[in-house]
C-alpha cells in the first residue's frame, strides 16, 4: 500500500511542469509546439527566452527536492527511489499535458541531489561537461543518466532493488531522448547558440 502511496504523491508532484506553466501562463505559449517540442529547461531556453529557462530549472529541479525531502520524511529513505520513478513519470506524462512532458534531467538532478549528493556531484560534471564540450545540451543530458546508471551500481550503498529503480530512473531518461538521438547521429542536433 505504501509503494502506491508513495508512487501517487510523487507523481502528482513530478507532473508540476515548469516549462508549460510559465509558457502558458506568462506567455500565452504551449512550449511542446516550439523547438524541440519538448517541455523542458533546455527548450525553454531556446523558446521562451532565458528567465523563462532559468525559472523552468528551478521548478522541475526543486519539485525534485520536493519529492526526496516529502517522501524521505514521510515514509522513510527507502522509499525515496520509488518516489523519484513516480516524479520522474509525472514530468515526462503529466495526465493534464496529454502525458506528453519533458525528459526529466532537472527533475532526477534535483531529486538525486538531496538524496546522495556526492554521487549525484559527479553525474552532473559529467552532465555540464558532455554539454560544454560538445556544445549539445542531449548529449551531455544523456551522458547524465548513463553516468547515473554507472556511479549508483557501482559507489553507493543502495540495496539491489533500489539501484534497479535508479536505473530504470535512468533509462527512461535515456529512452526521452530517442529523438535526440536519432538526431545526434543524423548531424543535426540542435547546439548551444545554434538556429532555433
Ligand atoms: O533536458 C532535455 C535536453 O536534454 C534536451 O532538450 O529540447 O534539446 O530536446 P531538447
Amino acid at each position: 500500500m505504501n509503494y502506491l502511496l508513495v508512487l501517487i504523491i510523487s507523481y502528482f508532484i513530478g507532473t508540476i511542469s515548469g516549462s508549460y506553466i510559465i509558457g502558458k501562463l506568462f506567455l500565452d505559449k504551449d512550449i511542446r509546439n516550439y523547438g524541440s517540442g519538448n517541455a523542458g529547461t533546455t527548450n525553454a531556453m531556446r523558446v521562451l527566452g532565458k528567465k523563462a529557462g532559468v525559472l523552468t530549472f528551478a521548478i522541475d529541479f526543486f519539485k525534485g527536492v520536493a519529492v526526496t525531502y516529502i517522501i524521505g520524511k514521510i515514509f522513510g529513505t527507502n522509499f525515496v527511489p520509488l518516489g523519484i520513478l513516480g516524479a520522474v513519470i509525472g514530468h515526462d506524462f503529466p495526465f493534464y499535458m496529454n502525458f506528453r512532458g519533458g525528459k526529466g534531467v532537472a527533475t532526477t538532478l534535483g531529486a538525486l541531489a538531496l538524496f546522495n549528493f556526492p554521487l549525484t556531484l559527479i553525474c552532473y560534471i559529467v552532465w555540464v561537461l558532455g554539454t560544454i564540450l560538445t556544445k549539445i545540451v542531449s548529449v551531455g543530458s544523456i551522458l547524465f543518466f548513463i553516468s547515473i546508471i554507472i556511479v549508483y551500481t557501482f559507489m553507493s550503498q543502495l540495496s539491489i532493488s533500489n539501484i534497479i529503480l535508479v536505473i530504470i530512473i535512468a533509462l527512461i531518461g535515456i529512452i526521452r531522448h530517442k529523438e535526440n538521438i536519432k538526431r545526434i547521429i543524423a548531424g543535426n542536433e540542435n547546439k548551444i547558440g545554434g538556429r532555433k
